[in-house]
């Protein structure tokens, strides 16, 4: 989609701006802002281009660097904190070989922390993407990149045999 499609999707009011950036940033494959589409959702809204920068600057979730297809957002508040966001940290730092605000060499995986969720029921928690899992231990943190891991190899293959089938 273009950043005008995006802004028609949602409407060019300025009290759309946050769904809008999320457009912008979930359509990236890299899962960041890029410059280029920042100064043409200025032009597009007619708002100045640090006005932009500043809102979104604002807000964990938005990234003006690119990062993983998954980004890995770990709720450090106190109530996860008290219930081993910390070891929630160490076990993907583990199995992902990143540390907090790394990418893996692959390009799938980007590790965050953020503040409250607003899952403090099932703490430790954590978001990848848009999906949120809370009761957090190792082995569920495991299990839950295992298969993320497992569905992207899927993808790769798929594409590759479709690939082969074109020629
Ligand atoms: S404190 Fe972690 S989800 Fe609220």
């Amino acid at each position: 989609m273009t950043i005008k499609e995006i802004v028609d999707k949602y409407g060019s009011k300025r009290e759309n701006l946050l769904q809008i950036l999320h457009g912008i940033q979930n359509q990236n494959p890299r899962n960041y802002i890029n410059k280029e589409s920042i100064s043409a959702l200025s032009k597009e809204m007619n708002i100045p281009v640090s006005q932009i920068k500043g809102t979104a600057s604002f807000y964990s979730m938005f990234s003006f660097i690119p990062r993983g297809k998954y980004v890995i957002r770990v709720c450090e508040s106190p109530p996860c904190h008290l219930l081993g966001a910390e070891s929630i940290f160490k076990a993907i730092e583990y199995k992902l070989g990143i540390m907090i605000g790394e990418t893996t060499k692959d390009g799938l995986f980007t590790l965050e922390g953020t503040s409250c969720l607003g899952i403090c029921g099932v703490a430790p928690a954590m978001m990848i993407n848009e999906d949120v899992h809370g009761n957090l231990n190792e082995e569920k943190i495991f299990q839950i990149l295992d298969q993320i891991q497992e569905q992207e190899k899927e993808r790769i293959q798929l594409c590759r045999e479709e690939a082969l089938t074109r020629f």
